[in-house]
Parts: C-alpha cells; sequence; structure tokens
C-alpha cells in the first residue's frame, strides 16, 4: 500500500514501514500547506502526521481510500476525528513513550524560571558578573513549596511524581479522583480556584478541547500568588497569551516558562523581550530517546491499521463496534 509521511520523522518508524509499503515522504524540511498535504494523500492508503499538520475534513474527504491516519504525537486536536469516525478511519497517537520527557521539560522550565537561569546565563556572558554578591539574581526555591498540577493525566501524573525528592505539597485538579498521587504524594485534589490561590508552581498538563481553551486568563492569573510560576507544556491556547504578557509584565507573577504557543510558531513579540519567562520551541517530547519510540509506536499503529486491524494506539476506537 502507499503511505503520505507528511515530514521526515527518524529512520527507525520509516524502515519498519519501508518493509511492506510504499512511501512518499515530504522533501522539504518545512510544514506543508494544506494544498500540499492534499497533494500528497492523492492515491494513498495511509497518511502519517505531525501535530502541525491541520488534518481536517477538507483534507480527509479529499482521499476517498485512504485507510489510516497516524499522528507523530500524542496530542491530536490537529485531526478532525469526528470526520474520520465517518468514514470508519482510525486515528492513532503516541502515548506513554513520551511521558516522561515531557515532565522533565515540565521540571527543567519550573527550575529555569525559579533560579532565573536563563537570565543569570545571558549576565554572565555578558561580562556582567562582579563577583558574589549577595543581591544578586534572587530566585524562589523549590523544596518544601506548594506544586498545583492541572491535569493528572500519564503527564501530568509522572510529573507530580518527580517532586518526590523535593518534598512539596501537591494540589491537583482533574475531573477525576488520582489515587496514586494521593497514596503516594499525600495530594489533595482541589477546585481550580483554590489551586491557583494555593499553589507556588502551577503546570499544566491538559489536552486541549473546548473547555480548556483560554483555562488560564486574565482573572486566573490575578488570582495566583505574585511570587508564582505557571509551566505550560501542554497546547499554547490552554493560556491566554496576552493576558499572560501583562501579567508578566506587571509582575502579577514571578515568571512563566512555556513550551507551546498561542498561534505556533508566531510567538507574543513581547514575550521575546520579557527576562521573566524561558521559551522553548515545543521541544517537550525531543530527546533522541522519545522520538525514536514516537516514530516507531506511530509506524506500528499505521501497519495495523492498514491491515484493516484496530491499532494499538486507536483514539476512535468505536469505530470498531
Ligand atoms: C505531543 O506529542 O503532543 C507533544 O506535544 C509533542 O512534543
Amino acid at each position: 500500500m502507499k503511505i503520505f509521511v507528511t515530514r521526515k520523522i527518524p529512520k527507525q518508524g520509516l524502515d519498519l514501514l519501508l518493509k511492506e509499503h510504499e512511501l512518499e515522504i515530504n522533501p522539504h524540511d518545512r510544514v506543508l500547506t494544506k494544498e500540499e498535504i492534499i497533494k500528497g494523500v492523492k492515491g494513498k492508503d495511509g497518511l502519517l502526521c505531525l501535530l502541525t499538520d491541520q488534518i481536517d475534513a477538507e483534507v480527509i474527504d479529499s482521499e476517498p481510500n485512504l485507510k489510516m491516519i497516524a499522528n507523530y504525537a500524542v496530542g491530536y486536536n490537529n485531526i478532525d476525528v469526528e470526520t474520520a469516525n465517518k468514514h470508519k478511519i482510525p486515528v492513532s497517537n503516541t502515548p506513554d513513550v513520551l511521558t516522561d520527557s515531557t515532565a522533565e521539560m515540565a521540571w527543567s522550565l519550573l527550575f529555569s524560571v525559579a533560579r532565573r537561569i536563563v537570565e543569570a546565563d545571558k549576565f554572565t556572558r555578558a561580562g556582567k558578573f562582579k563577583g558574589w554578591a549577595p543581591m544578586l539574581m534572587h530566585g524562589q526555591d523549590v523544596t518544601g513549596k506548594t506544586l498545583g498540577v492541572i491535569g493528572t493525566g500519564r503527564i501530568g501524573t509522572a510529573f507530580a511524581l518527580k517532586s518526590k525528592g523535593f518534598k512539596m505539597n501537591v494540589l491537583y485538579f482533574d475531573r477525576v479522583r488520582n489515587e496514586q498521587l494521593e497514596k503516594e504524594l499525600g495530594a489533595k485534589k482541589v477546585e481550580l480556584n483554590v489551586l491557583f490561590k494555593k499553589s507556588d508552581f502551577i503546570s499544566l498538563h491538559v489536552p486541549l478541547v473546548e473547555s480548556t481553551e483560554h483555562l488560564i486568563s486574565e482573572n486566573e492569573l490575578k488570582i495566583m500568588k505574585n511570587t508564582a510560576i505557571l509551566i505550560n507544556t501542554s497546547r499554547g491556547p490552554v493560556v491566554h497569551e496576552k493576558a499572560l504578557v501583562k501579567a508578566l509584565k506587571e509582575k502579577w507573577i514571578f515568571g512563566a516558562g512555556l513550551d507551546v504557543y498561542e498561534n505556533e510558531p508566531k510567538i507574543h513579540p513581547d514575550l521575546i523581550d520579557l527576562d521573566n519567562v524561558v521559551l522553548q520551541p515545543h521541544s517537550a517530547s525531543a530527546t533522541v530517546e522519545s522520538r525514536t519510540k514516537m516514530a516507531i509506536m506511530a509506524a506500528e499503529n499505521m501497519l495495523v491499521g492498514l491491515a484493516g486491524e484496530k491499532p494499538p494506539n486507536c483514539v476512535n476506537k468505536d469505530i470498531f463496534n
């Protein structure tokens, strides 16, 4: 069968596909336009795509032969799953394999902001370090503080569990109880406004759906402590970026660490000049290990889907009922 791959992914995944199928891979190192994706999908049985590709009804409807869509990401808000359902096309994602890498990135950002690592690095490189000084680069301690985790699925749970060594008081918000966090950390499930009010560090781990869009906006930022640090490794639109810029400029909170942006790859221009925010290029899962496992997982899902069976990481299992 024929598969369209919207951008080069690690070889281990491509090799698996090549053993059984024919591949057409985007030859450019850039995101394709919708027209290019539609052209690529023409005459293909499978589509292996990325979170940067908008796989909407126009794309899915364009190829009546399409049998499988494998996303190279755990988040799949880029795919119109309802339209895939209509055509009984399985859609898969890549859960688990990037959980720890993403949780580690959230911690990296948390420490970078709390201890002003990027700002201090720039300061030092600029030759401004004139010796130890009692008032230089005061940050925030992490040990013993209150950690607020919003969304305690796989990544939120892994992130919270990594707080163990820092003896933190863990609060969480989720629709369902997380007994593991309660048992292992003594974590407390609280309402969002309580979490905002009491947490020193707030980390977002929710999927992007209607109810989580702009979950963090002006009101929420105003409730937070003025020493609070906000970390976002989930999806950009969960945070109202303009409101965050205002909060950071006017020091409603201490700082923020962002891996994702509201209008990626565009970043609010004012964020660039602020010292109290650390910015990453949506690279939370970017480790050799995770990206390789994601490629293998996406390929394995594709192979099973093209064989007419339910892929192991199918997000629309109901189509098989
Ligand atoms: C995902 O897989 O959804 C991540 O955002 C990729 O880094």
